[in-house]
């Protein structure tokens, strides 16, 4: 038994002999013999755009050296696909690790609707695969009257263009709920008596809102009883199938005995809460700071290890509000070319994304706000045989020049893009670069993403050229740094 040489963990830990290899050896400042793993144990992914990035492959990809994969915010307004050998998987709440037999863990700030998180798993399970999934007993519970809310809040909201065109899942009352001190939490589901003195508070409140303010008939989803009994089951189920954890004590004591852990961050850094193009925006925080405070693990754990941003090599979106960069008008068939070739429809609503080139300033705005490590850059395929290729690397706005993106959103739509261009690339065998590595990628293919991780001062880690597991080059595993 040794103590643990790693700050915020401070446990002590058994080392097997076959792990030993894996560790240095020292006295600590206390003259205790202590140990600390060579290999990095924490792996952060993060959206660095508008969500869609493709985060789920590299969670895939990276996963197989990780022991448990945790997702730190969000809930099912997240669309995660894993292709493996062409077989598609779309995750919504089950952590991406799933399709690797990973522990998926939702932490604390995740928001959970328990009857699509049973219906994912079960859906799974017909499908052969069995995932191990332990939830928070302090994330919140999305109930049935915020998915109603959500979406009588954004009909309300539409006359006067301030709707975030959610993917009306309850999300947003869900996190003002919490924020306001009145949530369900996962925990109080076990706990019949603080469930009802919970429901009893916030059902008339909720209800009150939608018939007084919005003027809606509600139902059962407003129903004091009717709900009690639901989630008085669903806590039975919970516990029965032994599914609930103290988050940051397991993924903290996993840390301790030797375990890799994968952050899985869903939607992006431009619509983070605090950080992204509000309020058009989801509400939570994407940003690499999620990963603390959305699991229980210590700041300095997360900064110790590495942080990935994920890129899609143009943009995105599925949402509503600005987009500087956006192909429209004259530019609508280039857009309709690439959406149809990156099959740029969403996940989980199934909309038609809005397409735009990329933008620099909004990824050194990201790279900024999550100190990335690495990056991987998706998409690369998609763009092939495109004649031209654009990137707004910098803005124009009232005359000045600005490589980062505006704090309001209202100058944001003001910024003018001031484009590079860059010379295309042909279509190859996608898999066959997959195979064969980075050196096999069309050079001006090469050129593009030397652009990028320069202009971000980072380092590529991998390149996406297809949705398969398969058509992803990796340079650096993050695990084995
Ligand atoms: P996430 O939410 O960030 O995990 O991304 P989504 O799964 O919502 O959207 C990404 C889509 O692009 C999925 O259909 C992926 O299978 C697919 N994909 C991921 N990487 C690549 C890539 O490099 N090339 C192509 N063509 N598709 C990719
Ligand atoms: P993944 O994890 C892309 C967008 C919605 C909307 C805004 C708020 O698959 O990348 P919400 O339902 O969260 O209150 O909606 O955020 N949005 C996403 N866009 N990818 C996602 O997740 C998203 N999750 C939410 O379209 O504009
Ligand atoms: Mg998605």
């Amino acid at each position: 038994m040794f103590r643990w040489h790693s700050p915020g963990i401070g446990v002590s830990a058994t080392i097997s002999d076959a792990d030993i290899e894996s560790y240095v050896w020292f006295k600590d400042r206390n003259g205790f013999e202590a140990a600390q793993r060579i290999a990095c144990m924490s792996v952060t992914i993060v959206g660095s755009q508008l969500g869609d990035e493709g985060k789920g492959a590299l969670v895939d990809l990276w996963g197989g050296e990780a022991d448990v994969v945790s997702r730190y915010q969000g809930g099912d307004n997240a669309g995660h696909t894993v292709v493996e050998n062409g077989e598609e998987y779309k995750l919504s709440l089950v952590p991406s690790g799933a399709i690797r037999n990973k522990i998926g863990v939702l932490g604390n700030g995740c928001v959970v609707n328990l009857d699509t998180l049973f219906d994912e798993i079960d859906t799974l399970r017909d499908r052969g695969i069995d995932p191990e999934v332990r939830i928070a007993r302090r994330a919140h519970v999305i109930m049935p009257y915020h998915r109603v809310l959500d979406g009588i809040e954004e009909d309300a909201k539409s006359d006067s263009d301030l709707d975030a065109g959610t993917t009306g899942r309850g999300i947003g009352p869900t996190y003002e709920d919490k924020a306001g001190r009145r949530g369900i939490r996962v925990g109080d589901l076990l706990d019949r008596s603080t469930l009802r003195e919970r429901l009893e508070y916030v059902v008339p409140q909720k209800r009150a809102l939608a018939e007084k303010v919005f003027d809606i008939d509600v139902g059962a989803q407003f129903d004091t009883d009717v709900l009690f009994d639901k989630y008085a089951g669903i806590g039975e189920r919970l516990r029965e199938e032994s599914m609930t954890v103290n988050a940051g004590k397991f993924l903290n004591d996993c840390l301790g005995s030797g375990k890799n852990i994968l952050f899985e961050g869903a939607q992006g850094t431009s619509i983070d809460i605090d950080h992204g193009i509000y309020p058009y925006v989801t509400s939570s925080n994407p940003t690499a700071g999620g990963a603390a405070t959305g699991t229980g693990i210590g700041p300095t754990v997360i900064g110790q290890g590495e942080v990935v941003g994920i890129i899609k090599s143009y943009l995105s979106r599925v949402g509503t509000g600005p987009l500087p960069t956006e192909l429209i008008d004259q530019d609508e068939p280039l857009a309709d070319a690439i959406r149809e070739r990156g099959s740029e429809f969403g996940t989980v609503t199934g909309r038609p994304r809005r397409i735009g080139w990329l933008d620099m300033p909004m990824l050194r705005h990201a790279q900024r706000a999550n100190g990335f490590t690495g990056i991987a850059v998706n998409h690369i395929d998609v763009l092939a045989e495109l004649e031209t290729i654009k990137v707004g690397h910098s803005y124009e706005l009232d005359g000045e020049t600005r490589m980062t993106m505006p704090a309001t959103t209202e100058r944001w739509n003001e910024c003018e893009p001031v484009y590079r261009t860059f010379d295309p690339w042909p279509d190859v065998s996608w898999s066959d670069v997959g195979e064969a590595g980075y050196s096999s990628l069309p050079s001006n293919a090469q050129a593009y993403l030397e652009y990028i991780a320069a202009e971000l001062d980072t380092s590529l880690y991998a390149i996406g050229v297809g949705p398969d597991r398969a058509d992803t080059v990796e340079l650096t595993n993050p695990f084995d740094r």
